[in-house]
């Protein structure tokens, strides 16, 4: 899998990454910046909040991805997701911008 991460300023930065790992992984293990996952991916920080830009197969929001992204330091929109929640299999490439502030 691919992933496409975006800047707030529009800078784009193309990682490879490995099938099973989430996008949060992919982005804290290839030093992307503004997604930090301090959770771990545990669904209890929001400091992985990515808007995911367009229709990927991933599952949809849970209650839980929903409450905290009701937390996120930028606010949400329609596409927000907690990138830690987004898993990658084999051929994906996903497209996500990275919000102005995660804390
Ligand atoms: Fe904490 Fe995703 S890494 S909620």
């Amino acid at each position: 899998p691919k992933v496409f991460y975006t800047q707030p300023d529009g800078t784009e930065r193309v990682v490879e990454a490995v099938a099973g790992d989430s996008v949060m992984q992919t982005a804290v293990r290839n030093g992307v910046t503004g997604i930090l996952g301090q959770c771990g991916g545990e669904l209890s920080c929001a400091t992985c909040h990515v808007f995911l830009d367009g229709g990927y197969d991933f599952p949809p929001v849970s209650e839980d991805e929903d409450d905290m992204l009701d937390v996120a330091a930028t606010d949400r929109a329609d596409n927000s997701r907690l990138s830690c929640q987004l898993v990658l299999s084999d051929g994906q490439e996903v497209h996500v911008t990275i919000p102005e502030a995660q804390l």
